[in-house]
């Protein structure tokens, strides 16, 4: 008799997103379930980790039954649970990691735990039939980060952002220019109907002969800028967030140019990744595949739900981790765990 697919819970709740997915082997999402904590957090226009945790602790039940609901699958069919345990806002990943823990207890199934940027690394496998290696371009509200990526925990960093990550760069803009939170999407709206080169911002690093990156000087600009300009004009708003969205795909192009240098020294897998929430950016997406034909590689991103933060990819990230017999780390719940120590 053939075994059954294998069938993993997932669970996120690493940042403002309560996230709990059923995904079945090899790659089917049966349920992504994701409930938003935007209006609570909406007032401060930006995360507060208090209300972050104690609404995942509300949160989490609830989520876990539509996950399963949706899937048509009961606790008992559930082969292993994987959830976040780092890097993230600690209150939430540590109620995360005990809800998925307590889980695996009670039905005396394993444990497995998940790095949550491994998750945004392997999201990609879940949607394109794509081999190791490949080279990672991880862009979300905590990290910015160019990634040779050789195999399951095979992961080294060949540049990264030295201060602000891109997402926070979005969020940062948008507070200033009073568009709410989260500032991605919105900017990336705005910016639709604005002037890409009607103002010139500093491009921080993108002379330096390596592929790390800088955004803080860039949102030091846009406030002296925008201090000058009449914030409540629609046109000056789209003006400015397509000046801004404009400069960060100069410094990416111009920074992916030099990973994918890096990269080839290691690789000739022709393959460029882009994950994280700020993959969701398609204006963002268009320009990097654009550069990226021109040096030869292919250039792929997630579809935009699953760039941002969902427990599909921490589920996959689990099924892989379980198919490999790779789970037998120590379980400790992490604000900071960079890739390169997995
Ligand atoms: O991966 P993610 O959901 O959470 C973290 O792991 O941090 O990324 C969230 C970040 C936020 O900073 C958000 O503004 C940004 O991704 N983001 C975007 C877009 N959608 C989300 N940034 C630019 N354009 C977007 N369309
Ligand atoms: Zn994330």
């Amino acid at each position: 008799m053939n075994k059954p697919n294998k069938c993993i819970l997932g669970i996120e709740s690493s940042c403002d997103d309560t996230c709990v997915a059923i995904v079945s082997e090899p790659n089917h999402i049966l349920s992504n379930i994701v409930i938003s904590q935007d209006q609570e957090h909406k007032p401060f226009s930006g995360v507060v980790p208090e209300i972050a945790a104690r609404s995942h602790m509300q949160n989490l039940k609830n989520a876990l039954t539509s996950a399963l609901d949706e899937s048509g699958k009961s606790l008992s069919d559930i082969s292993a649970i994987a959830a976040t345990t780092g890097p993230g806002l600690i209150g939430g990943v540590i109620v995360g990691a005990m809800f998925g823990r307590s889980i695996a207890s009670v039905l005396g199934k394993p444990f497995i735990s998940i790095n949550h940027l491994e998750g945004h690394l392997l999201t990609i496998k879940l949607t394109h039939n794509i081999n190791y290696p490949y080279l990672l371009l991880l862009a979300s509200g905590g990290h910015c980060q160019f990634i040779n990526a050789q195999g399951l925990g095979k992961y080294s960093i060949l540049g990264q952002t030295i201060d602000d990550s891109v997402g926070e760069s979005f969020d940062k803009v948008a507070k200033m220019l009073k568009l709410g939170f989260p500032g991605g999407p919105k900017i990336e709206q705005l910016a639709k109907s604005g002037d890409p080169l009607k103002f010139n911002l500093p491009k921080p690093l993108i002379n330096s002969n390596d592929c790390n990156m800088s955004f803080s000087g860039l949102k030091t600009a846009v406030n002296l800028l925008i201090q000058k300009l009449d914030i409540t004009d629609v046109n000056i708003i789209n003006d400015v967030s397509a000046s801004f969205q404009y400069t960060i795909a100069s410094v990416l192009t111009s920074k992916m140019r030099y990973a994918i240098k890096l990269y080839e020294q290691y690789s000739n897998n022709k393959l460029v990744v882009v994950s994280g929430g700020v993959a969701a950016n398609q204006y963002l997406i268009n320009i990097l595949k654009e550069e990226a034909d021109k040096l030869g590689y292919s250039l792929i991103s997630p579809p935009i739900k699953l760039c941002t933060d969902n427990a599909a990819m921490i589920a996959y990230a689990g099924l892989e981790r379980l198919n490999e017999s790779m789970i037998d780390r120590v379980f400790c719940p992490k604000a900071r765990w960079s890739l390169e120590e997995l």
